[in-house]
């Protein structure tokens, strides 16, 4: 194992306003990188971090960036990352998330071809029918997300250092102005509110912190002889499972959780039934999954500071 690649050179973290893009960065920046985060909307202030605004669909920018920072290593968080929302549209999804991908790519062989590039994926790329999947499962999307996201990864396939982390449902405390799907529980069953959870799709959800060290690991690893690695919790669960387990641990009423088929979600979302997700590649690597219970005091604490 060794350090993350030259430090005399900037790490570039794309999507660094986002939730996990903001940890990763936080992180760099912990261990003495010097970051340069790129955000497309929202300035959110990371301390040591220096915050770059940059569409990324914009192939002039794109090679611009890349070519002033020539970073020694690159994390691409940045992807539209709302099922509903890339559904219904298409074209802005594949702009995001595929185009956007490939300009950066074509930039890093141009500028930083030795740049070690992990970008992160989704349990999404599976249509959610042969649970779990491993990381030589063929690819299988069943929505525009999932598309985009399996077509972006050939993008950074193609690099000489080119790493897809592929992760599954992300969770962890509330980050500035961004969020996961506890949030969107603990809201409205602190106000003793009813809040909705499918009991019919099962994930294995990923303490945020795990990811991070995944991310970290990958940076860190001399070049791996594979190229995809997946990162996900050890327990499979349902949604609803996922929330009983969360409201128990944060003493949030459970009654207040109300059970929802994927066939009832809004926006004509096509959900994958199961995306049980194995890790073998990257705990054989040395990467540990924090057990749910451990992760969710952890998150708890972190809840209340
Ligand atoms: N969160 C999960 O549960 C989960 C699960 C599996 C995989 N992933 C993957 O993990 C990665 C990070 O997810 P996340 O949850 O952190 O996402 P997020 O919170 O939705 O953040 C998305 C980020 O992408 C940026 N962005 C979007 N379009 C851009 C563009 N055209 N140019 C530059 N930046 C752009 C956003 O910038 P602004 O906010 O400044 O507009 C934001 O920083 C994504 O690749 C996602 O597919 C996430």
């Amino acid at each position: 194992m060794s350090e993350i690649p030259d430090f005399g050179r900037p790490v570039l973290v794309t999507g660094a306003s986002g939730y996990v893009g903001q940890q990763v960065a936080l992180a760099l920046a912990a261990e003495g990188c010097h970051v340069a985060g790129i955000f497309l909307s929202r300035q959110v202030p990371l301390p040591k971090v220096d915050m770059v605004p940059v569409d990324l669909r914009d192939e002039a920018a794109c090679r611009r960036l890349i070519r002033d920072l020539r970073p020694a290593a690159i994390v691409h968080c940045a992807a539209v990352t709302s099922l509903g929302f890339c559904q219904s549209e298409p074209e802005s999804a594949r702009a995001g998330n595929l185009h956007a991908t490939r300009f950066l790519s074509h930039a890093v062989k141009e500028f930083a071809p030795s740049a070690r590039v992990v970008a992160l994926s989704t349990d999404m790329v599976f249509d959610g029918e042969s649970a779990p999947y491993d990381e030589q499962a063929n690819t299988s999307p069943i929505n525009v997300y999932g598309e985009t996201k399996a077509d972006a990864e050939k993008h950074i396939l193609s690099l000489d250092n080119g790493v897809i982390l592929r992760s599954a449902l992300v969770y962890g405390p509330p980050a500035r102005e961004a969020h996961t799907f506890l949030s969107w529980i603990h809201e409205p069953l602190r106000k003793k509110r009813a809040a909705t959870l499918f009991h019919d799709e099962v994930r294995t959800a990923v303490f945020v912190d795990d990811l991070v060290a995944a991310v970290m690991l990958l940076l860190r690893a001399e070049p791996p002889a594979e190229s995809v690695f997946h990162a996900a919790g050890a327990e499979a669960l349902t949604r609803m499972q996922f929330g009983q387990t969360f409201a128990s641990a944060f003493d949030l009423p459970l009654d207040c959780l109300v059970p929802a088929k994927r066939a009832e979600a809004p926006n004509g979302q096509l959900r994958p039934r199961d995306l049980a997700m194995s890790c073998q590649r990257l705990i054989d690597a040395g990467w540990q999954q924090t057990p749910l219970g451990e992760a969710l005091r952890q998150c708890r604490e972190r809840w209340e500071i």
